[in-house]
């Protein structure tokens, strides 16, 4: 009864100008591992869940970069998204296509952009959290150990006590991306984890939260329900992602459940969200420059994050804490604690051209 969801249809802004709308970070090798962030998602649970039950939710544009990307999962597991909805549309058309399938369905919804650094300890998490949402009717999530007020999570209050023998603990409360203030806050109490963003529970649960939360976005899907897995989904999808509200998993239900429950998970985990995070990952200079491009000189520059993916000779001077991105046909330079705004610097970019 256990099956993956990996939601692939973000468009990765944050990662400007080397994530592109028509090409987005999921897709690409970000920290020169020799395979794609999607690619990895894959190999990671088809350690233990088999091919058959793993589905990918994308947008229709990406398609035939997923087909091309993951040529061992059933083309039939691709499933194209009209629109971008965000993930909460997303998580409840899986969800209501697997109900069809199984009404047992217990299933790991996951990103497919994440950096996970130890797959085994991944896995244990995994089958642990499966485990306990398959015994109870709950919602559960992989809780990572914060270490700053980052806005760009969600905070998980939890309780320290576990749950009977397993590694599971109650939440108090979910807060999705917190204010500076507030996420300070948190980080002091102590008892706050980050939302890693990979989902556990069975269909049926996240059908009922949605019926109970999100109504209107519950009756498309549940109207349409008899049309997917037959030669009708394609239209039926486009008439329901036309009508459905754009709102993301945490706000629609995490923030509201009642029942949820959290796994405070150990493995390495970066979301590798903004460039910043990318270059907690990548090896310094001894000025603390992170550097991915052999033809680069820096001089009297430190704190930067340097990343060139063409020949072009560039230098670098008396500068800090930059991020500086040359691509063929666009080059970022924006300071390190501005790149949340990177997002609003792609809708300028939109509005000029
Ligand atoms: N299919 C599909 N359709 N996938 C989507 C869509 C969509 O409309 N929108 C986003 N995704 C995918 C992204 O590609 C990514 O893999 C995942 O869903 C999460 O979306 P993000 O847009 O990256 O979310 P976030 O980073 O702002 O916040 C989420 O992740 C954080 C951890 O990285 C939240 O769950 C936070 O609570 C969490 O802390
Ligand atoms: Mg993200």
């Amino acid at each position: 009864n256990s099956y993956v969801a990996i939601m692939a249809g973000g468009i990765g802004s944050r990662f400007w100008p080397i994530s592109r709308s028509n090409y987005p970070k999921q897709f690409l090798d970000i920290l020169n591992t020799g395979e794609t962030l999607i690619q990895a998602t894959l190999r990671r649970f088809n350690a233990f869940i088999p091919l058959e039950n793993i589905y990918v939710i994308t947008a229709d544009d990406y398609l035939t970069i997923v087909e091309d990307q993951l040529p061992e999962l059933p083309k039939e597991n691709i499933l194209g998204e009209p629109e971008r909805k965000n993930t909460a549309a997303c998580i409840a058309y899986v969800s209501t296509k697997l109900q069809a399938i199984n009404p047992e369905a217990n299933l790991i919804i996951a990103p497919s952009d994440h950096l996970i650094g130890d797959d085994e300890l991944f896995r244990k998490h995994c089958e642990t959290g499966l485990h306990f949402t398959s015994k109870y009717d709950v919602f559960l999530t992989l809780g990572i150990q914060p270490t700053h007020p980052n806005t760009g999570y969600g905070y998980i209050h939890y309780g320290h006590e576990m749950v009977g023998d397993e590694e599971v603990h109650e939440v108090y409360q979910f807060t999705e991306k917190p204010n500076k203030e507030t996420a300070e806050l948190f980080l002091e109490a102590g008892n706050f984890l980050w939302n890693s963003g990979i989902f556990i529970w069975k269909a049926s649960v996240l059908l009922k939260a949605l019926e109970e939360f999100q109504p209107a976005m519950f009756k498309l899907f549940s109207k349409a329900a008899r049309q997917l897995n037959t030669s009708n989904e394609v239209e039926a999808i486009k008439q329901v992602y036309q009508k459905c509200a754009a709102i993301s998993i945490d706000y629609a239900v995490m923030e509201h459940a009642q029942n949820v429950y959290v796994i405070p998970s150990s493995f390495k985990w970066n979301d590798l969200g903004t460039w910043s995070s990318a270059y907690e990952n990548f090896n310094k200079d001894a000025m603390n420059n992170a550097v991915n491009n052999f033809n680069t000189i820096t001089k009297d520059t430190s704190g930067c994050m340097i990343h060139s993916n063409d020949k072009k000779l560039m230098v670098v001077g008396g500068v800090k804490d930059l991020i500086i991105v040359n691509t063929p046909d666009a080059i970022l330079v924006c300071s390190k604690d501005k790149e949340q705004e990177i997002k609003d610097y792609v809708s300028l970019v939109k509005e000029v051209k």
